[in-house]
Order: structure tokens, then sequence, then C-alpha cells
């Protein structure tokens, strides 16, 4: 029987990550029946944003890099829309297949569903509730654009209920007629499948950081809320100093380019402070499996992440998120994260709460089996196999 061809599209760092899951499970127990072309849309370019990731993972190299870089959003998303329908029309794909919520993610849904090629949505139904986040307008449209939507909670799959979704509806299944399936996440799926890897391979990691066997708490913040505004990001980062201090805590941040731009610029006095602090370790991004070893061994985390703060609860580690909002609404329900904004009084208080409960704290397993990406390739081809 012929292949089922599917286009894989990344461009950013957690969707590269993500797309692992799936490249995986075709070059396993589906080499047989999908053929994959792996698309990059070069929206991450940085080695440490992108390359690392493929030599670490083991994963397909992309077959196609549109190169687009930086820009503002309409430009950005432009090209990546005028590159990438080339490219759907040269490899004419049984699907499309899209991750999460980014300009990447948006650019191909658009591109794809207007050329009349099937979008797969996975992380869909994903809500924030908040449209002036950008991905939030992203996550939308692309649900909005695909034929078949993998919701990987069931929150998310409630959401695009209430959005005029239909669990009933039947095959053929179409752009008009979508099929809305639950599956588990397949973060869950990577965070298992590298857990041990990242203990073996990275054994001196740790030592390298300086921490070694010391307690530190681990923080990433790239979120444009934050980093966009002076206000935000300068009440974010005194925090964490004045908690640092207070506490003898040393606090290791791998920060996104876009911090490092901003502090550098908007907060220039802070910079120069954290930069050169004896508790404050700030650090370029890290590899995956480096983050999988920070994650598992910090005493707690705090972050404006959704795939940090996800994988604080597989790996059981209190979590404090610098957002109002949050689309992984289980986790908050659920006690493990405690949301604070930028605001120094409620990250204080959720420092206070979560230290002095860690031990009663649970850690459900609200994201599946830890085989999403095998059932999601079935329901594939179940549902584009002709
Ligand atoms: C993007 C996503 C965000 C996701 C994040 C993952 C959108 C709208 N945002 O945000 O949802 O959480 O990726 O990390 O798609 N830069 C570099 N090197 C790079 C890439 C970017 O230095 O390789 C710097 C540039 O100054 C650039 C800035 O980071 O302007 C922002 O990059 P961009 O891709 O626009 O958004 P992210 O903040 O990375
Ligand atoms: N990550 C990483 N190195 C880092 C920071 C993050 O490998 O220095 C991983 C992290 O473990 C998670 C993903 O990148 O799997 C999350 O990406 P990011 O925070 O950039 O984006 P978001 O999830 O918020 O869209």
């Amino acid at each position: 029987m012929k292949k089922l061809k599917i286009l894989n599209i990344v461009g950013a760092r957690p969707q590269i990550i993500k797309a692992s899951a799936i490249s995986r499970a075709i070059a396993g127990e589906f080499s047989g029946e999908i053929e994959e072309v792996v698309v990059h849309t070069g929206q991450h370019y940085d080695r440490e944003l992108s390359e690392v990731f493929f030599d670490e993972l083991e994963i397909r190299r992309p077959d196609h890099n549109l190169q687009v870089g930086s820009g503002r959003h309409g430009r950005q998303t432009g090209m990546i829309m005028e590159r990438i329908e080339d490219v759907i029309l040269d490899e004419k794909p049984d699907c499309v297949v899209i991750y999460g919520d980014t300009n990447s993610t948006l650019a191909a849904a658009l591109a794809a569903s207007k050329q009349h090629y099937p979008v797969v949505h996975i992380e869909a139904g994903m809500r924030s509730f908040n449209k002036t986040m950008p991905e939030e307008l992203n996550r939308i449209m692309a649900d909005h654009a695909s034929t078949l939507l993998i919701a990987p909670t069931n929150a998310a799959f409630k959401n695009l209920m209430a959005e005029g979704f239909r669990p009933e509806n039947v095959a053929p299944y179409s752009i008009n007629n979508p099929r809305v399936f639950l599956t588990g996440d397949i973060m869950y799926d990577n965070s298992l499948f590298y857990a041990d890897l990242a203990e073996r391979k990275k054994q001196d990691f740790l030592a390298g950081t300086g921490v070694g066997d010391k307690e530190f708490v681990l923080v990433t913040i790239h979120r444009d809320s934050n980093t966009d505004d002076p206000e935000r990001l300068s009440a974010i980062f005194s925090t964490i100093r004045d908690l640092s201090e207070a506490n003898s805590m040393p606090m290791i941040m791998p920060l996104h380019p876009r911090t490092m731009i901003a502090l550098r610029n908007r907060v220039p006095e802070l910079y120069a402070a954290i930069s050169d602090h004896p508790y404050l370790k700030v650090v370029p991004p890290v590899s995956f499996l480096e983050m999988i070893l920070l994650e598992k061994r910090a005493r707690l985390i705090i972050t404006d992440s959704g795939g940090v703060q996800k994988e604080s609860h597989f790996f059981s580690r209190p979590c404090i998120v610098l957002r109002k909002e949050t689309e992984w609404v289980e986790l908050v329900r659920n006690g493990t994260v405690k949301l604070a904004d930028a605001d120094p009084v409620r990250i204080k208080e959720a420092w206070d709460y979560l230290r002095a409960n860690e031990g009663n704290l649970q850690y459900p397993a609200f994201y599946g089996d830890g085989k999403a990406a095998i059932t999601i390739l079935k329901e594939i081809l179940a549902v584009f196999r002709s």
C-alpha cells in the first residue's frame, strides 16, 4: 500500500521538541505506512534554539528550511505563508501536521487550508481566553482551519465543543466536517522517553553549572507580555533577586535571547545587577536533555513558559507561573501551579505556600499514558488513508 505522506511543520524551539515524538514514532512503528517530510520555517535559528534539538534528540533533519528569521508578526507570518505554500504545492502531502500556537503554526494552517490540503493540529483546543496574546489568536485560527484537531486535555476538548466543534461528526472528514480527537500529551511521551537518556548522557552537566548537589530554583522567562513591558520585566527580576537573597537560594536562569535583549535594553541597571550576583546564574538556553535534568532536580520552578509549567508536573516539581492565566488549567486546580502574574506580592505568597506545602503536593496523571504519538498517528492513518 502507498505510504501516507505528511508534512511535519516546525519553527520554534518547543515545536522541534514536540515534533520529535511524532518523528520517532514514524521512524519506528509507522515506517512502513507513513512518509515524513520535515519543514522548518526558520522562525528560530540560533543553534541553541534549533540545531541543538536535531542533534540531541536524533530526529529527522529538515527536508526544507524556509529561513524566515525574526520579524514583526505580519512580516514573519506572511513570509512563512508565501514560502510554505510553494513547499506544500510541490510535495503534495496527504496532510500537514502543525503544533501549538506560534506564528509558524498559523502560517502553515492558513497556507495549507487555502490550498485545500488538510491540516492536523496537535495541541488543539488550548485556550487562555486572552486574545491580547499572539498565541491565542494563532491557536484559535489554526483550530478553525483544521480537519483533524488533536486535543491533549479534557479542558481543551471542552473548549472545542464550546466553539461549535462536534464530536459526533463522522467520516469522510474535511475542514467543513472536522474530526475532534482527545489524546494525551506528546510532551509527556517525550519527558518519559528522554528522562533516562538525560541522566545517562548529561551526568556532568549539573556540576558544570556550579550548583552541583546544592538546592536551586529553575527560572525561565520569554513571554512577550513580560519581556516587552519594562515594568513587568523589572518587577519579575527584582522579585527573583529578593527571593534568592532572602533564602540564600541559587537560581539558574537559562534565558531566551529575547529576554536577554530586553533586560539589556530596557532595564540596564537590573541587568548589570543580576549578571554579577552571587545567587543568580544567567545562562544561555540549554538543550532539552539538560533542561530535563534541571527540572528534575530543581526545588521549585518559576516560569512563564507553557511547556516548562507542564514539565514541572511531569517531574513532580511545584511551579510559579508568571502570567495572569494559563491554558493548562488542571495544574492550577491541582494546586501545584500557582499563577502569580508579574506581581511581587503574589510571587512571594506563591513561593511561601509551595515551599511550606511541598511535602503534601500530589501530581496525578493528567496527560495520558506516554503513548500519545502512537495514538495520534493511528488516528491520522484512519482519517486520511484513502
Ligand atoms: C515564539 C512564539 C511563542 C513561543 C516561543 C518559544 C510566536 C508569536 N511566539 O516566541 O509562542 O512560546 O517562540 O520559544 O510565534 N531570537 C533570537 N534567535 C532566534 C529566534 C529569535 O535571537 O533564533 C530573538 C529575536 O530578537 C526575535 C525574538 O527573539 O525578535 C523573538 O522571536 P520570535 O520567534 O518572534 O518569538 P519568541 O519570543 O521566540
Ligand atoms: N527548553 C529547553 N531549553 C531551555 C528552555 C526551554 O530545552 O533553555 C524546552 C522546555 O523543556 C520545553 C520547551 O523548551 O520543552 C518550552 O519552550 P518555550 O518555553 O520556549 O516555549 P513555550 O512552551 O512557552 O511555547
